[in-house]
């Protein structure tokens, strides 16, 4: 199917977020040549692609982060230019970020609140850690990840516990559009299991839309509801995951791969 046909299939006021024809330049580099995207109210929509493909960089103009060089954005239906992160933020688009930022010698319910601290009334403004405590419990409950208590400091948990709490920290924030850039990235099998359980999670209790990027074809068909290939800063490929399969990309990919090697051979 053409990408474009395929992007239709999302449409209406069912978009979360749609990208048209985004171009990113770094100096003489094209990151984004012309991609074009949707994502829909409570979808998961899965990225795949080869390193340097332009994955990040699109995630990271979707976060405000980098300004396209051309192209439109709009979200919830609205055009908009996202100035920056915070800008991005306040309308509702969070990311969690490989290196996860979040600050390791603090305990977990500080992290969670890491910004947006509660304090209680009064003149002295002081930390409501009783509350915070309370609310990052009822947090991390919610959405099934477990913890021996949320007084730990994060460098005590599993890389995939971590991970958890910045996914946590993100949906706390009342995003209505999360962003995951290779949330699965070192982890053992235990720990991935974790963060897709959590992911399918949140899916099922609904209002929330995913864009993930991930290098393994097949737990990203498992993930998400649609996926999207990018090629050399293109989207190349574009389908909803029941209707393709690991086989079928692998194969896309390996004759990219054979046109490139025979175009450098001539
Ligand atoms: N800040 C930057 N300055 C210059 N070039 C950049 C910058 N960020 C990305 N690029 C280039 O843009 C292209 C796309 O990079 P990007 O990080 O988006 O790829 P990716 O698909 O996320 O790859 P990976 O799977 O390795 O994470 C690459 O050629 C990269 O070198
Ligand atoms: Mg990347």
């Amino acid at each position: 199917m053409e990408a474009s046909q395929a992007a239709s299939q999302a449409t209406g006021d069912a978009l979360a977020l749609r990208g048209d024809n985004l171009v990113k330049r770094f100096g003489a580099v094209t990151a984004l040549d012309g991609v074009s995207f949707t994502l829909g109210r409570g979808e998961i929509l899965g990225i795949l692609g080869d390193n340097g493909a332009g994955k990040s960089t699109l995630v990271k103009i979707l976060t405000g982060f980098h300004q396209q060089t051309s192209g439109t954005l709009h979200v919830d239906g609205e055009e908009i230019l996202l100035r920056s992160v915070d800008h991005a933020r306040a309308l509702g688009i969070e990311c969690v970020y490989q290196d996860l930022a979040l600050a390791n010698s603090l305990s977990i319910y500080h992290n969670m609140f890491l910004n947006r601290e509660i304090v209680r009334r009064g003149p002295f403004r002081l930390l409501d850690h009783k509350q915070m405590r309370a609310r990052a419990a009822q947090c991390l409950d919610d959405i099934g990840v477990h913890v021996p208590s949320v007084d730990l400091p994060v460098e005590r948990l599993s890389g995939g516990q971590r991970q958890a709490i910045a996914v946590a920290r993100a949906v706390y924030s009342n995003a209505k559009i999360l962003l995951l850039d290779e949330p699965l990235a070192a982890m053992g099998a235990r720990e991935a299991a974790l963060i897709i359980d959590l992911i399918m999670r949140l899916k099922e209790k609904g209002g929330l839309s995913i864009i993930i990027i991930m290098h393994n074809y097949a737990q990203t068909l498992d993930i998400a509801d649609r996926i999207l290939l990018m090629q050399r800063g293109r989207v190349t490929y574009e389908q909803r995951s029941a209707n393709t399969s690991v086989a079928e990309l692998m194969d896309i990919v390996r004759r990219e791969y054979r046109a490139m090697r025979d175009t450098l051979a001539r």
